[in-house]
């Protein structure tokens, strides 16, 4: 964290000072008018929230990431030549952890730079730090961005295999997904590649646990977005008003994380002037986490004008790679 970056490590902030705090302003007023009351995921990222995320990744329950990372260590190597990139750009890279596979495997055929893109600064500088110490020749260009609005302005050093993984996808609405699929694809250009991580539809009894684990590390990381609220908009919320709630909506194939008032809540954000109310049990929807099929994951990446070439799955998770056309 502390390290300072060599010459050829640089990081770029596209987002606007203020830009996040806007979004969340408007985010807040919108979401907390709505019924029910919801919130974006994007919030839960402060430097807390982030290694909270890292946390869960190590939990029993959370086979996600455990699942991806073998997934990686078996066909990293078909991914790089396949892709055939000189660039690797990731997505809500957070702590690039498992990217390491990616990384071990493109600078084989001469890898030109790694270019992580979040939107949590705190996250990107750890991680890049981190990599300084293993990889010293590896030239990074990291980017605070909200991949949500800035995918055209992102660099392009030569040839590029996107990485979107995490299943970080899931966390998008069927709609905000299929426009953010269009976006990524339009700021691709053709012959470039999109690899993908989606969590697959598995037992719900699974899924629940994944998302309401014994230790409650997850319910921490659900309830930071109140101390997030708490920090960014003088709010005088009391996590302690909460409970966090980890369903599986069977209908539209997701997991929804929500907080829900276990008493009636009166408070106020002080720095936008709005009183917030819950009644006893209302809740605030903080996180879809959608879970995929291989014909989903096919369908929508094509719409988009991606082209799915290769599919690796332990049956819990998957991997896919697209070719934009
Ligand atoms: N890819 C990592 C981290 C997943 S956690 C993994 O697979 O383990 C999701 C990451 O996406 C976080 O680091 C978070 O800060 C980032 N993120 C969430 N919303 C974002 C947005 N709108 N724009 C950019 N990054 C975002
Ligand atoms: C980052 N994202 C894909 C995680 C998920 O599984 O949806 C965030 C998370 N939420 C609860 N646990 C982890």
């Amino acid at each position: 964290m502390n390290s300072l970056p060599l010459p050829h490590n640089r990081i770029e902030v596209l987002l606007r000072p203020g830009a996040l705090r806007e979004g969340l302003i408007r985010d807040v007023a919108s979401g907390f008018g709505a019924s029910p009351k919801r919130l974006p995921p994007k919030y839960f990222y402060d430097d807390r929230g982030s290694g909270l995320f890292e946390d869960v990744t190590r939990l029993p329950e959370y086979y996600l990431t455990r699942a991806e990372r073998a997934l990686l260590e078996a066909h990293a190597s078909e991914i790089a030549q396949a892709a055939d990139a000189r660039v690797l750009l990731e997505l809500g890279s957070g702590s690039s952890a498992k990217t390491r596979l990616l990384l071990d495997a493109m600078a084989v055929d001469g890898l030109a730079a790694y270019v992580p893109v979040d939107v949590s600064e705190g996250a990107l500088q750890g991680a890049l730090a981190d990599l300084a110490a293993d990889y010293p020749a590896l030239p990074t260009h990291g980017v605070v961005a909200d991949f949500e609005d800035r995918l055209v302005d992102l660099p392009s050093p030569g040839r590029r295999l996107f990485a979107f993984l995490g299943s970080t996808i899931g966390n998008f609405a069927p709609p905000e997904r299929a426009d953010f699929l269009d976006r990524l694809a339009d700021a691709m250009a053709p012959g470039e590649t999109l690899l993908l991580g989606t969590d697959l539809v598995k037992d719900p009894a699974r899924l629940v646990r994944a998302y309401d684990d014994a230790a409650g590390v997850t319910a921490e990381f659900n309830l930071n977005v109140i101390h997030v609220l708490n920090r960014e908009l003088d709010g005088d919320l009391d996590p302690g008003d909460f409970r966090h709630r980890a369903v599986w909506d069977a209908d539209r194939e997701w997991m929804e994380m929500s907080l829900r008032a276990l008493r009636p809540v009166s408070a106020r954000l002080q720095a936008i002037g709005l009183d917030v109310e819950f009644a006893e049990g209302e809740e605030v929807r903080t996180e879809i986490s959608a879970k995929f099929r291989k014909d989903r994951v096919t369908t929508e990446l094509k719409e988009a004008g991606l082209e799915l070439e290769a599919w690796w799955t332990d049956g819990d998770f998957a991997l896919s790679l697209a070719r934009r056309v």
